[in-house]
């Protein structure tokens, strides 16, 4: 499958659990979501990261939205770390939550509205379905070294 059609549906998945969290009451269901959302943006922006952006950042017309990203993916983990160490009923917790959210969503648009779109030029058809097939079977590796 398409690497970028990975990657959105793995975007969708995140803004879904986002609206199941603000919306959990308890603090073991506001935990488990949070571990959710933990899991799935630590291993959707380790691949980016190392598989995704470098095989994209070469070309002019994408090298400073790249590097913006990498920024970005800083700046979420750092929230996401601070997050997983914060009781989720300290003030705090919420405020966290919400700009994280925040960041995501302004991160996603530019993949999706520009930087995905570029990248279906800069890579053919074949590169990205490679590229999905390699994601493919670095989620499973992932799940497997957790058991
Ligand atoms: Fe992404
Ligand atoms: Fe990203």
């Amino acid at each position: 499958m398409n690497i970028i059609t990975l990657l959105k549906a793995d975007h969708k998945e995140v803004s879904e659990l986002f609206k199941k969290l603000l919306k959990s009451r308890t603090t073991p269901s506001k935990e488990s979501v949070f571990s959710k959302i933990y899991e799935a943006l630590t291993i959707h922006a380790e691949f980016e990261e190392k598989v995704f952006y470098p095989a994209v950042r070469k070309s002019a017309k994408t090298k400073d939205l790249v590097m913006e990203s990498y920024v970005e993916h800083d700046l979420i983990k750092t929230l996401l770390s601070d997050i997983k160490d914060i009781p989720s009923k300290d003030e705090i917790w919420k405020a966290k939550v919400t700009v994280l959210e925040e960041i995501i969503k302004h991160h996603v648009q530019e993949e999706e509205q520009d930087l995905f779109i570029k990248s279906k030029r800069i890579l053919d058809k074949e590169q990205l379905k490679v590229m999905g097939e390699e994601y493919l079977n670095f989620k499973k590796d992932q799940g497997n070294s957790k058991n």
